[in-house]
């Protein structure tokens, strides 16, 4: 495709057959083990979620200029706006700030997809370049700086162009980093791949340690949701004590169906396990430490139960061997046969090698952020890069 032909295209909020378009198309990718009707009813439940109501999702299409509403659009992809407009949720800590920790709005991207036929012709790089025009706060890329050579740049979505950062979790390596809001800027920078894995069967310090370990609640999806906004809580504080010298961090918060989006994706498989999950989180009595989780049940991989959020209040005492004995009780009560936690602070990664555990850099889901202020990527923090906040 040469840059004509691409300037031909642009990016559009999908129409409501363009959306039932795209989720089709997706089925052989994302849909394993649905029917294809199933797949668009997950996908319609999708959009009832939390984080998802109130224009907080949308599909976008890259579509030609003079048919922006065909079914042959080239290709899509999906963000969660990680806000409504007037109630921000994505947290900054910025050198520069003098009042402190700002609340702002960011993005979260999911669902790119090229159809096979469209596939290597530059689409989906395009898309993804046009999409920081429609979600980077207007004040940190400018429409005068849109590269000629694009076209006019996309049209304005009421309610966008507001973010502050965004993120994506790469299937596709490094495939995101080259599709920067121009030829010059790098895009989506992978950060934070660690992943700590154990095999349960093969745990027993962990396993058979589970029956006798403290005082702990465990959480449904109630105390799920009082347990995120008090950890939102926790996680500004701690924001608050982050030492910046000339550069920045950013959070996302896993409140307002951002953290529960987690499980509830995979309600339809959850049913149908012999005895369906009730429990999603765990938390000591003075709830200083803390753990959350989805499982995910899908065959033909290994069930495996993967960390979303932890919090553990002291890294030197029993508390956290007691947390993943909690959590090892879980994956035992289900027959999960892996655990894994992402980017687990170093203190406490250590401390997984005497407990069995092996760390890695994971190749899948890889976290890919783009900052939009003026600092450079290698001078910006992702605090709390944990799976909450994946999508
Ligand atoms: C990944 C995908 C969206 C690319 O769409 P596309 O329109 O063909 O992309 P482009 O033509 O703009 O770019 C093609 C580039 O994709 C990259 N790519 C595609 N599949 C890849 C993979 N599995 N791993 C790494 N890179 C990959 C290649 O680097 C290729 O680069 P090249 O042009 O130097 O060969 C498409 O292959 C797809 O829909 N795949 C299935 C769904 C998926 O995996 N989506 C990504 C989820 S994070």
């Amino acid at each position: 495709m040469t840059s004509d032909d691409l300037s031909a295209l642009s990016l559009f909020p999908a129409t409501p057959d363009q959306i039932t378009e795209a989720r089709r198309r997706t089925h052989l990718e994302w849909g394993k083990g649905l029917t294809l009707e199933e797949h668009l009813t997950r996908d319609a439940n999708q959009d009832q979620f939390e984080g998802s109501l109130d224009g907080r999702l949308i599909i976008w299409v890259l579509a030609p200029r003079n048919d922006p509403q065909t079914l042959n659009f080239k290709c899509a992809c999906e963000t969660y706006v990680r806000q409504r407009l007037f109630k921000r949720i994505g947290l900054v800590a910025n050198a520069h700030n003098k009042n402190g920790v700002e609340t702002v709005p960011c993005y979260g991207i999911a669902s790119v997809f090229t159809p096979p036929e469209n596939r290597g012709k530059g689409f989906a790089r395009h898309m993804m370049r046009l999409l920081h025009w429609v979600i980077a706060d207007e004040a940190l890329l400018p429409l005068a700086l849109f590269p000629a050579a694009w076209g006019a740049p996309p049209p304005v979505v009421p309610g966008t162009r507001d973010g502050r950062f965004s993120a994506l979790w790469s299937d596709v390596g490094e495939f995101y980093a080259a599709c920067g809001p121009s030829p010059y800027q790098k895009g989506w920078v992978v950060r934070g791949t660690a992943t700590t894995l154990w095999e349960v069967d093969a745990s027993t310090s962990l396993v058979s340690a589970a029956s006798s370990s403290g005082d702990w609640t465990w959480l449904d999806n109630a105390g799920l949701l009082k347990l995120w906004e008090e950890d939102a809580g926790e996680i500004r504080l701690a924001m608050e004590k982050v030492p910046l010298s000339g550069g920045a961090s950013f959070t996302y918060l896993p409140t307002r169906g951002v953290a529960s989006f987690q499980h509830r994706r995979l309600d339809l498989f959850l049913q149908r396990m012999p005895s369906p999950p009730q429990t999603w989180g765990v938390s000591s009595a003075s709830k200083s430490t803390y753990a959350t989780w989805v499982i995910d049940p899908r065959k033909p991989a290994t069930s495996t139960l993967t960390v979303t959020r932890i919090h553990v209040a002291d890294p030197v005492d029993q508390s956290f061997k007691d947390l993943l004995c909690k959590i090892f009780e879980i994956a035992k009560k289900h027959d999960v046969k892996r655990v894994e936690i992402w980017n687990l602070a170093a203190e406490l990664q250590r401390l997984t090698e005497e407990l069995g555990a092996k760390t890695f850099s994971r190749e899948e889901h890889l976290p890919a952020f783009k900052w939009y202020g003026p600092e450079s990527e290698e001078a910006v923090t992702w605090a709390f890069n944990e799976r909450f906040c994946w999508c």
